[in-house]
């Protein structure tokens, strides 16, 4: 078969059009990655897309539909979470699981009494769905087992000759497919994460079951909830190893090992740390770019001929949790650890309660390293700091070499120079001794630095934990702990970050607050660092 590239324009999307009506089958790009459509009313289209695909039969493929109204007719009913799920989020990258009215051919379903549906923004997807005027059907258009494509190329290489056309709209802005949610069952549950969040889920449905598979290999002898679970995935040539680590124990680990084809998938900080070849797929803090990239990255392996490649684990929080089921299950859910006890990153707004939550964990067994403190540490205040802080301040700060600490805060704190000037002095042998302190540990570490990204101590952390709490109460307590005025704790307030700042840099959050049971929540998050191998 001679496979026709089309393009956006109104003559592509009308030969689209033509050849789904008439049993084709065409690749379009949608906002996620690109699908592979033929008319989701017609079985013997659908055939061709298990057989172009070489997709097991067992396999259901996502009606795609241009208008929330279509949805009706496709199921047996639309309850009102369905309706409020397609309010908020569609057209989106949102995919939900009904049961089936029967107007869809049987094979979209594979035996099954649902039907997955979803209403794609991409402005072709819609295009291409209004031309046909049949709702489409549209798994994402790879090989099965390969990973997803993103862009035209990616179709080319692995269904050229096999289907009628690709339709070339460029990149994929999401990235990864669409998060599949289920409200077929007695509770909603989440069975493939994506560009929808848990927590967006939540905002709109209440509590979300994440299905086991989302995060681990299905069982044996469990029946997958969606098929799709139990197949290989997304995986390139090469063998892939999710490697849970902290940049800088990323960079050390990978560093260390050798052989032909060994490549590093790694954030763009750890990129200068590696002397292996590396492929960066994103910004640690960055799960949305990490969407965008993670496939094309996949993909360039390939291309590179990588044998081995050590990926750097993603936070599973937000869209990280979808980048986190694709890798891992690139890696056919092989994960290695460096033998280095953990380090894990404690941040947050000023009286959150940081210290009650570095204090619960203590008692599970983390070291508590208090960067606060350490800006008392004489380690720090050597012969060397005293003389640059005489030659300051003057010599009134410390007589005879030995500090005055009130006359040292009288001088430094009476302009913002002077806080600049103390901190150029003190700050850089603060962190020496942080780190000389991280590198003494013998056992899991948490690092309680207010200053931890701005002081680059993140490279060192394996997870980053943040404490909130309403602005309120953190007023309250920041004022009796430290007998500040009102005022005076809001001026401190405005000097820091605002909660996002935390909040989107952190692997957990843990809220706190009136009436919150910190203990319980603590106790949890203990298990699941125990869990993963953290402590
Ligand atoms: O973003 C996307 O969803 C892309 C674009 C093209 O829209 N499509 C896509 O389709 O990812 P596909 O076939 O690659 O993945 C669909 C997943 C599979 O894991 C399948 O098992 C599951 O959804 N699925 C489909 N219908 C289902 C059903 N009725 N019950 C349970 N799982 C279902
Ligand atoms: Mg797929």
């Amino acid at each position: 078969m001679r496979t026709q590239r089309l393009d956006g324009s109104p003559q592509g999307i009308a030969r689209a059009g033509e050849i789904l009506r008439a049993g084709g089958l065409v690749a379009i790009p949608t906002e996620t990655v690109y699908g592979l459509a033929a008319n989701a009313l017609d079985g013997s289209a659908i055939q061709k897309i298990y057989a172009a695909k070489e997709r097991p039969g067992d396999n259901p493929l996502i009606a795609h539909i241009g208008e929330v109204s279509q949805l009706a007719a496709l199921v047996k009913a639309v309850p009102p979470a369905a309706q409020r799920l397609a309010e908020a989020f569609w057209p989106g990258p949102l995919t939900i699981i009904l049961e089936r009215s029967g107007l869809t051919a049987p094979e979209m379903s594979c035996g099954l009494n649902t039907v997955s549906v979803r209403l794609p923004a991409h402005p072709l997807a819609q295009a291409v769905i209004q031309a046909a005027g049949v709702p489409l059907a549209a798994p994402s258009a790879n090989r099965s087992g390969r990973p997803s494509p993103t862009c035209f190329s990616h179709v080319w290489e692995d269904l050229n000759g096999r289907v009628d056309a690709i339709l070339d709209g460029g990149g994929c802005p999401v990235g990864v497919e669409s998060t599949v949610v289920s409200l077929a069952g007695e509770r909603p549950r989440l069975l493939r994460p994506g560009g929808v969040t848990l927590a967006q889920l939540e905002s709109v449905l209440g509590p979300v079951e994440v299905d086991p598979a989302v995060l681990s290999r299905l069982e044996p002898g469990r029946e997958a909830p969606s098929p799709g679970m139990k197949y290989k995935h997304y995986a390139p040539q090469a063998e892939v190893v999710m490697a849970d680590a902290s940049p800088e124990e990323f960079a050390a680990y990978v560093n260390a090992q050798a052989g032909e084809g060994l490549y590093a998938l790694c954030f763009d900080e750890a990129a200068p740390l590696l002397r292996v070849p590396s492929l960066c797929y994103g910004p640690r803090f960055d799960p949305e770019a990490q969407a965008r990239r993670l496939f094309e990255a996949l993909h360039q392996l390939d291309q590179l001929g990588a044998r081995r490649v050590y990926a750097q684990r993603p936070s599973q929080r937000g869209v990280g949790l979808a980048v986190y089921n694709r890798l891992i299950r690139a890696a056919a859910f092989r994960v290695e650890r460096p033998q280095t006890p953990a380090v894990i990153g404690l941040v947050g707004p000023s009286g959150a309660g940081k210290s009650t939550v570095a204090r619960f964990l203590a008692r599970q067994g983390f070291f508590h390293l208090d960067c606060d403190k350490m800006t008392k540490s004489a380690g720090v205040y050597d012969y060397n700091c005293i003389k640059d802080l005489r030659e300051a301040f003057g010599g009134e700060v410390a007589p005879d070499f030995v500090l005055d600490r009130q006359a040292l805060a009288q001088r430094a704190f009476q302009s913002p120079q002077g806080v600049r000037t103390l901190q150029a002095i003190t700050f850089p042998r603060i962190l020496a001794e942080v780190r000389r302190r991280m590198e003494a540990r013998t056992g899991p570490l948490l690092l309680d630095a207010p200053t931890l990204f701005e002081a680059g101590l993140d490279g060192a952390c394996r997870r980053i934990l943040a404490v909130t709490a309403p602005e309120a109460a953190r007023l309250a307590r920041v004022m009796a702990r430290d007998g500040l005025g009102e005022a005076e704790a809001r001026l401190r307030f405005r000097a820091q970050p605002g909660e996002d700042f935390y909040t989107s840099r952190a692997d957990w959050v843990v809220e706190n607050g009136p009436g919150v049971e910190l203990e319980k929540r603590c106790a949890a998050l203990a298990a699941e660092l125990k869990s993963g191998g953290c402590l």
